[in-house]
């Protein structure tokens, strides 16, 4: 089998194609052959050495935190599925998902709906559960709220806009002007454009500011937050690690968001799906040996949707 490595931190170039054999799941695992793979900022930031003190890298290294495709075989103790089904999953630290064959735990899968394609499913894991426990766990979301998203555009907002509306909140996003028809596509009520307008200076308050970009930290957004209100960043700076600690003593709180894997919170999607609730936008799909391009892709900071890619299982 067929799967991506680097044996060194670097730029994209050093992510080469490489011949494995398909490893054999443990008891409590399940092995997965992979039909797509998402591409995600972090891919990039722990490939260039940006995130070596949290993510120690073992070389050879491979990137990808999310897949989707069928299970090829269980471990003697993984009993909720069989081979052929459809899953999805967004992977632990240490298991890379560019690759056409993953062992993943089974607490860690979900049923993809047969209404999903393949290659939008795998772009659902690691953004979409980031925006499910950001706004969920963290925001403690309901209905009526009025929640604002910053970079409707972008992966881990195209979710958090749809997640929002899926909870009869009042969704107000920001993006930039090219966008803005993209981010109605997902259902979102009011669009602000960032190349015209701050929405920090509008005068509009919010029950839950959502920095998906993680680009207007709390100190601009909190005086836009209703009394009570949630902010929550993608970026986990100290500053807002200490401030977590001192939440209970504020009214107005915020986090940051730290996304884990879990098979459990992915069901929420696949009920998304099938009550054809969810729609996930790719702007490109690259092929295996092209990882390097979809890395190049990503790190401009200007995807819109989601970047795949998709295995060609040549033998
Ligand atoms: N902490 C965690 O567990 C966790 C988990 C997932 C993601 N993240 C982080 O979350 C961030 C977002 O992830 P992502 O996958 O959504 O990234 P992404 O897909 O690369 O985001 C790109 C989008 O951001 C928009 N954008 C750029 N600058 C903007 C601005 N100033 N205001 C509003 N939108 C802007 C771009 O639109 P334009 O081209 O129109 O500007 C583009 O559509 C990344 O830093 C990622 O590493 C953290």
């Amino acid at each position: 089998m067929k799967r991506i490595i680097y044996e060194t931190y670097g730029d994209p170039e050093v992510l080469k194609i490489a011949d494995f054999d398909i490893p054999q799941p443990q008891s409590d695992e399940v092995l997965v052959k992979v039909m797509a793979a998402g591409i995600n900022p972090v891919d990039y930031k722990i490939r260039n050495g940006s995130l070596k003190f949290i993510y120690r890298a073992k070389f050879p290294r491979t990137p990808g935190g999310e897949i989707s495709g069928k299970v090829e075989k269980a471990g003697e103790g993984a009993k909720k599925f069989s081979p052929g089904d459809r899953v999805y999953s967004m992977l632990p630290p240490g298991i890379g998902g560019y690759s056409e064959y993953v062992n993943v735990k089974e607490d860690l899968l979900s049923v993809l709906p047969g209404s999903m394609p393949f290659n939008e499913g795998a772009a659902i894991p690691l953004a979409g559960l980031t925006s499910l426990q950001a706004l969920r766990d963290k925001g403690e979301i309901k209905e009526g709220m009025e929640v604002l998203v910053n970079g409707g555009s972008g992966g881990v907002g195209m979710f958090a806009i749809q997640i929002a509306k899926a909870y009869n909140a009042k969704v107000t996003t920001v993006c930039s002007g090219k966008n803005v028809d993209f981010v109605k596509s997902f259902g979102a009520d009011i669009v602000i454009d960032y190349e015209k307008d701050d929405f920090t200076q509008m005068g509009n308050t919010y029950d839950i500011i959502f920095d998906a970009v993680a680009k207007s930290g709390f100190s601009k957004c909190k005086k836009i937050l209703k009394k009570n209100g949630i902010y929550i960043t993608t970026l986990p700076s100290p500053g807002v690690m200490f401030r977590q600690i001192i939440n209970p003593l504020l009214s107005k709180k915020s986090f940051a968001i730290l996304t884990k894997p879990g098979g459990k919170d992915l069901d929420y999607f696949s009920e998304l799906i099938r009550q054809n609730k969810l729609i996930v936008s790719l702007e490109k799909v690259f092929n295996l040996e092209d990882a390097n391009l979809a890395h190049k892709h990503i790190e401009t900071g200007r995807t819109k949707g989601k970047l795949v890619i998709q295995m060609e299982h040549r033998i």
